[in-house]
């Protein structure tokens, strides 16, 4: 494979494709939605080929888990060598050496310079349900802040946190009854129609002196969870401010700051944590998808006086596989060797400058905001800012059509997460592709 740009031998999906798809619509679960016809057969760095030989350049990079490109030689390597010693023993009875060196090396690159400990698992949700159970286990306090919006997971107890829309929701109540929820700074649409900075910050001022005064004691409150960056809700970055409001509030009354860094984490902002450009250091910090950079894992750090629970209180058959704990390993090694943070800083200002001329031309694009190389662009109908559902998702098929994996976020914008080892004229040609689809809308 010596991919050098994106290829359509045959429109999408092609015969081959076609069949997979109607098998799979047969006997998948219907609960699956998927965002374009590919069907994946072979990928390396930037590029996805599908089973009828097209090749396509990748800007989701599957939600941000390939973060080091798509088999990445350095990941490959080592999950190969580690095939060849040890696939398996449980961590629930056993010790394994790549679980102790893994954690040496996140304790490093986490923010706070205390004393920590981790508990693996493997998936995003599942090291959330471990942030809320260790948040209650160690305050045994009863409740739990999260925000409006916010896209946490999909098992009961993250699940009971997602609040991007009633779908993932509906259906399934009695949910984790412990939240209550108060809206994040969403500032390009205001829920109290105030503009930035003028506004005083009334979203955070709605949790300390709406939430906190008259629905839940702060005393009686484990945690506040949220993402640094809201993801899934849109690629939506609040100011400065709202998370220096946030924790002093917190530190004052004793609840754990849990951040959720499942999207956010792992370089993707330019630093390894978005935590980390807002001066934070949260007791409790959640990572995943770009942790193994494919592979099903995913770790939940804490401060150590925070995670205190009793053995057995939370353990998972599973977990921290010597397998995939090599691969986390290579992981870091890639990002500090081959400078990755440095080249998504670059890149991620390259890209964000060529949206912002884009913008210049196209009135559809309402706003463009992110950190690094996780951007979001809110596509928009009109002058009040009606959502361009519809236009999103005809941009995101037409790009396809030509090569260009595109994703959806939030209501009405497209979420740009490619590699974070893209280079300018790999950037280039996705953006080339897209202002193609803007044309033809
Ligand atoms: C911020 C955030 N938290 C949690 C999750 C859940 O992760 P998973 O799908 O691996 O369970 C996601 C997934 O998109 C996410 O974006």
């Amino acid at each position: 494979m010596n991919y050098t740009g994106p290829k359509i031998v045959t429109p999408p999906p092609g015969p081959k494709a076609r069949v997979i798809i109607e098998k799979d619509l047969a006997m998948l679960s219907p609960s699956l939605t998927r965002t374009a016809p590919l069907v994946g057969y072979r990928a390396e760095g930037v590029y996805v080929e599908d089973i009828d030989g097209n090749v396509f350049l990748d800007f989701g990079s599957g939600i941000g888990v390939t973060g080091v490109g798509h088999r990445h030689p350095t990941v490959i390597a080592a999950v190969k060598k580690q095939l060849d010693t040890l696939v398996f023993v449980n961590s629930l009875d056993y010790y394994t050496l790549p679980q102790v060196e893994l954690a040496e090396m996140l304790f490093k690159v986490t923010p706070g310079d205390f004393p920590k400990r981790v508990f693996y698992s493997n998936s995003g949700s599942e090291s959330i349900d471990t942030a809320i159970k260790m948040a209650k286990w160690h305050s045994r306090r009863a409740y739990g802040v999260g925000f409006i919006n916010g896209f946490h997971g999909r098992t009961v107890g993250a699940m009971s946190f997602t609040t991007t829309n009633l779908t993932a929701r509906r259906g399934f109540a009695p949910l984790y009854p412990i939240g209550q929820f108060t809206p994040y700074p969403y500032c390009y649409r205001c829920l109290f129609n105030r503009e930035y900075p003028s506004c005083d910050m009334e979203c955070v001022g709605y949790l300390t002196d709406v939430v906190f005064k008259k629905i839940i004691a702060p005393d009686e409150t484990a945690f506040i969870l949220f993402e640094p960056v809201q993801g899934a809700g849109g690629y939506i970055v609040p100011p400065k401010e709202f998370f220096t409001i946030l924790s002093d509030f917190a530190e004052k009354h004793g609840i754990l700051l849990i951040a959720d860094e499942v999207q956010t984490g792992y370089g993707r902002t330019g630093k390894m944590f978005a935590s980390q450009h807002f001066g934070l250091e949260p007791d409790i910090i959640t990572m995943s998808k770009a942790f193994a950079n494919g592979f099903p894992a995913a770790a939940t750090v804490a401060r150590k006086e925070v995670m205190d629970w009793d053995g057995n209180a939370h353990e998972g058959t599973l977990n921290g596989g010597p397998v995939i704990m090599e691969a986390a390993k290579a992981v870091l090694k890639v990002i500090d060797e081959e400078n990755v943070l440095e080249n998504v800083r670059v890149e991620g200002d390259y890209l964000r400058s060529q949206l912002e001329e884009l913008q210049q031309r196209y009135p559809i694009i309402g706003d463009i905001r992110g950190m690094g190389l996780m951007i979001g662009i809110e596509l928009v109908k009109d002058e009040k800012k009606t959502p361009a559902r519809e236009e999103r998702d005809r941009i995101i098929n037409a790009a396809f059509s030509k090569g260009l994996l595109l994703m959806a976020a939030g209501e009405s914008s497209l979420r740009l997460i490619p590699p974070m080892i893209i280079n300018r004229q790999q950037l280039d040609m996705g953006l080339t592709i897209m202002e193609d689809c803007l044309k033809e809308l």
